[in-house]
């Protein structure tokens, strides 16, 4: 069965545009990417609206992704010529050397700024990255509770909030959103095995074979761990009629609650329980 993706982009439209005046004002995009599928969560357009800026890229939700993976994904990037780095959003973790990343990112700017006797012109810089990558949660995690907010006072003309956080650097408070390359169906799988696109646009058992199917190519023996199944099979459906069955996702006569069962799966796969895992690699990307 073939699965078709509609994922009308309309209100892209605004974003884009809101993208492009944001982007006006700053000079460092702190781009998020998924750590699992940092190709396929990342916007086509980005090179060109943020040309001229400097970027520095999180591979954010590093913790679901294979450790190893992560690594070539950072010399990837670096020998793209971008500075990276893991994090963990949710926990904190690679919150810290944020800092240090962003002065490297900046290198130039703050260089041309000193050639120029300015001092202490903070940086400012925005978040951006397709829905569900973790902008909120970045922010939050970064701003944290050290940080003030200023801008918008009561009768000013609206502008823009700025969080302030530190060591000369300003952070938009609202994200930039990206939309994701919708054209390409392998891009729309992907993102949607990790959670990404509205399940309603796939099916869920559809995709759950997907997995399924990855995983026993890709991290042999992960399945089994995890639901205690035998993972070979000619056909995937089988290992997911095991996982229903050792689960107790059964409709009402014994049957096989597929749905129920692809749910549990994906829900699994989503959120690192059957274990880390990354579905791009570098390499593969480069064939
Ligand atoms: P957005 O603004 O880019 O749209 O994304 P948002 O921050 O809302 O994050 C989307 C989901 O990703 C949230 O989960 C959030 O907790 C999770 N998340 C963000 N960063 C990380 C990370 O580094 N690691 C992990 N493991 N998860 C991360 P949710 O399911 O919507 O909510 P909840 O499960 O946290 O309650």
């Amino acid at each position: 069965m073939a699965m078709t993706i509609q994922w009308y982009p309309g209100h892209m439209t605004k974003a884009r545009r809101m993208m492009q005046e944001d982007i006006k004002l700053i000079d460092l995009i702190i781009e998020l990417v998924d750590a699992r599928v940092p190709l396929s969560s990342r916007n086509p357009d980005i090179d060109e609206l943020g040309k001229n800026k400097a970027r520095l890229i999180l591979l954010n939700k590093a913790d679901l992704a294979d450790s190893a993976v992560n690594d070539a994904w950072m010399t990837y990037f670096r020998q793209q010529g971008y500075t990276v780095l893991q994090v963990n959003s949710k926990n904190g973790t690679g919150i810290k050397a944020i800092s240090q990343k962003v002065q490297e990112a900046c290198r130039e700017k703050i260089e041309r700024d000193r050639k120029r006797g300015i001092k202490n012109r903070p940086i400012r810089a925005m978040v951006a990255g397709i829905p569900n990558v973790g902008k909120s949660t970045f922010i939050n995690a970064y701003a944290g509770k050290n940080c003030a907010k200023t801008g918008n006072k009561p009768g000013v003309t609206k502008g823009k909030q700025w969080i302030r956080m530190g060591k000369g650097l300003e952070l938009l408070d609202t994200p930039g959103i990206l939309w994701p390359k919708f054209e390409d169906q392998q891009v729309g799988i992907r993102l949607a095995m990790i959670g990404s696109i509205n399940e309603n646009i796939l099916n869920i058992e559809e995709l759950s074979l997907l997995a399924i199917d990855f995983l026993r190519e890709n991290y042999p023996g992960a399945i089994n761990r995890q639901y205690e199944v035998e993972e070979e099979a000619e056909k995937p459906l089988e290992v997911l009629e095991r996982i229903a069955e050792r689960r107790k996702c059964l409709a009402k006569g014994g049957e096989y609650d597929y749905a129920k069962a692809a749910a549990m799966f994906m829900d699994d796969f989503r959120n690192g329980r059957i274990g880390r895992i990354s579905l791009e690699k570098p390499a593969e990307e480069n064939e």
